[in-house]
């Protein structure tokens, strides 16, 4: 059985004291959730402060993004050792991070690498443009970008990661992929790769959101597909009453 996981990416949104006033009120409504692993990924400046507020909670956190070297001269950079004190999951491989700053395949196997060895667990994102898309080559693109971040990743370490199918014609626009549509990359393309790396068992193990333009109202379409475990949550994680409803919709739906 795959526990479903909520995560909200906060991306670059919220100062500390607004980071910190949105997690009081998250504490609030997601008291008593069970059965969904919930976990927020505030700005770095943010993750201390919100570590100390979850403490008593059981709401995971995350870091969006990290360097692959332990320490150095690496002005600006944000190591796994750092990390590792202060939060549970790192998001690598967002297609933000893709397109503007200039992340590759190679790049993030080395950040997933790096987090693995420090006992991080990465949501490692995967994910067509719209010209990709359209030229129908959603399941060349996610194989290569899935196949490029797991290199060299065994099959122990790869239970513990989580793997999100984030659409970048979706993320954003208000303009979700269907759910049927995102359970068929996730379930053929994601899950039939991990087979193809790993063997089928360990393929049903392995937790795949789908990240997207997720909204209260069109959450329940996509938890009540077979393949998808959850979701990567944007703009919707920013309001406490928005993501609330998701993480309560997503127990409902999973049930
Ligand atoms: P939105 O939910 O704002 O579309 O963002 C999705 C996303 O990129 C999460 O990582």
């Amino acid at each position: 059985m795959r526990v479903p996981i909520i995560a909200g990416n906060w991306k670059c949104y919220k100062t500390v004291a607004e980071a910190v006033a949105l997690v009081r009120e998250l504490r609030q409504g997601l008291m008593n959730i069970k059965g969904v692993e919930v976990v927020l990924c505030p700005s770095f400046v943010a993750l201390a402060p919100v570590a100390d507020l979850l403490k008593p909670t059981g709401i995971g956190l995350g870091a969006q993004n990290m360097f692959w070297e332990d320490q150095g001269a690496y002005t600006g950079e944000v190591s796994p050792l750092m990390l590792k004190e202060l939060c549970q999951y790192v998001i690598l491989g967002h297609s933000e991070r893709r397109q503007y700053f200039g992340e590759t395949d190679e790049g993030v196997n080395r950040k997933v690498k790096a987090a693995l060895r420090h006992g991080l667990k990465p949501i490692v994102c995967v994910g067509e443009n719209l010209a990709e898309n359209e030229a129908g080559r959603t399941a060349e693109v996610v194989e290569r970008q899935l196949r490029a971040a797991l290199r060299d990743i065994s099959a122990e370490q790869v239970r513990s990661l989580v793997i999100a199918y984030e659409p970048v014609w979706a993320i954003g626009t208000g303009r979700p992929a269907t759910g049927a549509g995102a359970n068929a990359v996730i379930g053929q393309t994601v899950r039939g790769t991990l087979a193809e790396l790993y063997g089928k068992a360990l393929a049903q193990e392995v937790r795949i959101q789908y990240g997207g333009s997720v909204n209260p109202k069109n959450i329940a379409e996509f938890m009540t597909q077979p393949d998808i475990d959850g979701a990567l949550v944007g703009g919707a994680s920013l309001k406490a009453a928005d993501f609330v409803a998701i993480v309560q919709e997503t127990v409902r739906a999973k049930q």
